[in-house]
C-alpha cells in the first residue's frame, strides 16, 4: 500500500529546495517503484499570509494522517513584526509540539569532498561523522510562564522557562544510548550543571537511564565547553545529547564542520518512529527566489525519512550515495564551491542527484 508523505515547503528557499527533493521522491517511485504518494499543505508565512495563521488546522490533521513530513523551512523579515503566536516559527514549533516529535536527530557528516569547504583544517574535520540528538519538545522552547510582562515598577521584563520531567530527559537519553548502539557507542551529554538545576536533573537521570546501557561509554560537558570542543576537536564526539536550545546552537555550530550548513538532515520523531524530516538550515531570505541554494540538505533528510520511517534503507542508501556522487563528480552549489569544481544553481544540483540515482545499478 503507497504511504503518504505531508509536504510543506514552507518560506524563504522552502519550495525551491522541495522542489528537487521532489525530483528525488518522483524518480524513485517512477524507476524503482517506491510506492509514496505526497500531499501539499501550507505552514509558516506562506500559510499566515493565505489563512492568518502559521500553522492551519487543515496542515496539522494532514500532517497527522500522513505516514511522514518533509519539511523546507519557515520564517523571514517579513513576518518578524508579527505577535509571537503568529509567527511563522509557531507552525514548526506546534508541529513538533503537536504530533510529540521529542527526538531531534541532527547527523554532522563531513563528506570527503568537501573537506575543502570546512572552515577547520582537514586534518581536523576529516571523517568527522558526530550524531547530535535533540530534545525537541521540552525545555525552554515551550516552558511556562513565557512573555514580556510589565513589573511593579513599570518596567518591562521578559521571561521564559527552562523545565524539565524526569520522563522528558529519560525518553530522550534512551533514544541516544540506543542510537549510540549502532554507532561507536559513546554518549556525552551536554549540560551546564554548574549553574542550572534543571540540567543538574538532566545529568542524574541521564546517568541513571545509562544504567541500562553498560555497553555504551558515557561522558558530560558544559555546554561552553561542548561548543569550543565542536571547533577544536569535533572528532572526539560520537552522538551528543542535548537538550532543546543547546542543540539549537550546537547543531548549527556542527554543520558549519561540514562545510555548509546547507548540507545537513535532521529528524524529528515520536515514540513509534514517525516523523518529520527537514533540513537544519532554515528559510535564508538573503538568498531566496534566486535559485542557488543548496538542495542537499533536504535530499538527504528523504534518505532519513525512507530509513527511519519507512525501514526502507536499500533507497536510503540509493540516495545518499547518489548525493556521494553528485559531489565526487564536482557539483557544487555556491555556499560548498571551491576551485576547480562545477558550480551549478539549485536545480542543477538536484538533477545531478537524480541523473547518479538513474545511473545506478
Ligand atoms: C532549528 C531552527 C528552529 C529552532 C527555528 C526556526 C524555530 O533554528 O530547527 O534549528 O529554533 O528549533
Ligand atoms: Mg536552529
Amino acid at each position: 500500500m503507497s504511504k503518504k508523505i505531508a509536504v510543506l515547503p514552507g518560506d524563504g528557499i522552502g519550495p525551491e529546495i522541495m522542489a528537487e527533493a521532489r525530483k528525488v521522491l518522483d524518480c524513485l517511485r517512477d524507476d524503482y517503484g517506491v510506492a509514496l504518494e505526497t500531499e501539499h499543505a501550507l505552514i509558516g508565512g506562506a500559510a499566515y499570509d493565505a489563512t492568518a495563521t502559521p500553522f492551519p488546522e487543515a496542515t496539522l490533521n494532514l500532517c497527522r494522517q500522513a505516514d511522514a513530513v518533509l519539511l523546507g523551512a519557515v520564517g523571514g523579515p517579513r513576518w518578524e513584526a508579527l505577535d509571537y503566536s503568529v509567527r511563522p516559527e509557531r507552525g514548526l514549533l506546534g508541529l513538533r509540539s503537536e504530533l510529540e516529535l521529542f527526538a531531534n536527530l541532527r547527523p554532522a557528516i563531513l563528506y570527503p569532498q568537501l573537506a575543502a569547504a570546512s572552515s577547520l583544517k582537514p586534518e581536523v574535520v576529516s571523517g568527522l561523522d558526530i550524531m547530535i540528538i535533540r530534545e525537541l519538545t521540552g525545555g525552554i522552547y515551550f516552558g511556562k510562564p513565557r512573555g514580556v510582562h510589565k513589573n511593579e515598577q513599570g518596567e518591562r521584563v521578559g521571561v521564559n522557562t527552562l523545565i524539565y520531567s524526569e520522563t522528558e530527559i529519560r525518553r530522550i537519553a534512551k533514544i541516544a544510548f540506543d542510537i549510540a548502539r549502532h554507532r561507536n557507542k559513546r554518549v556525552c551529554s551536554i549540560d551546564k550543571a554548574n549553574v542550572l538545576e534543571c540540567t543538574e536533573l538532566w545529568r542524574q537521570v541521564v546517568v541513571e537511564t545509562h544504567k541500562d546501557y553498560p555497553d555504551v561509554a558515557l561522558s558530560h560537558m558544559y555546554v561552553d565547553n561542548a561548543a569550543m570542543q565542536l571547533v577544536r576537536a569535533p572528532k572526539q564526539f560520537d552522538v551528543m545529547l542535548t537538550d532543546n536550545l543547546f542543540g539549537d546552537i550546537l547543531s548549527d555550530c556542527a554543520a558549519m564542520l561540514t562545510g555548509s550548513i546547507g548540507m545537513l538532515p535532521s529528524a524529528s520523531l515520536d515514540k513509534n518512529g514517525k516523523g518529520m524530516y527537514e533540513p537544519i538550515h532554515g528559510s535564508a531570505p538573503d538568498i531566496a527566489g534566486r535559485g542557488i541554494a543548496n538542495p542537499l540538505a533536504t535530499i538527504l533528510s528523504l534518505a532519513m525519512m525512507l530509513r527511519y520511517t519507512f525501514n526502507d534503507a536499500a533507497n536510503a542508501d540509493r540516495i545518499e550515495r547518489a548525493v556521494q556522487q553528485a559531489l565526487e563528480e564536482g557539483h557544487r552549489t555556491s555556499d560548498i564551491y571551491s576551485a576547480h569544481t562545477i558550480k551549478v544553481d539549485t536545480a542543477g544540483m538536484g538533477d545531478a542527484v537524480v541523473a547518479a540515482i538513474r545511473g545506478q545499478e
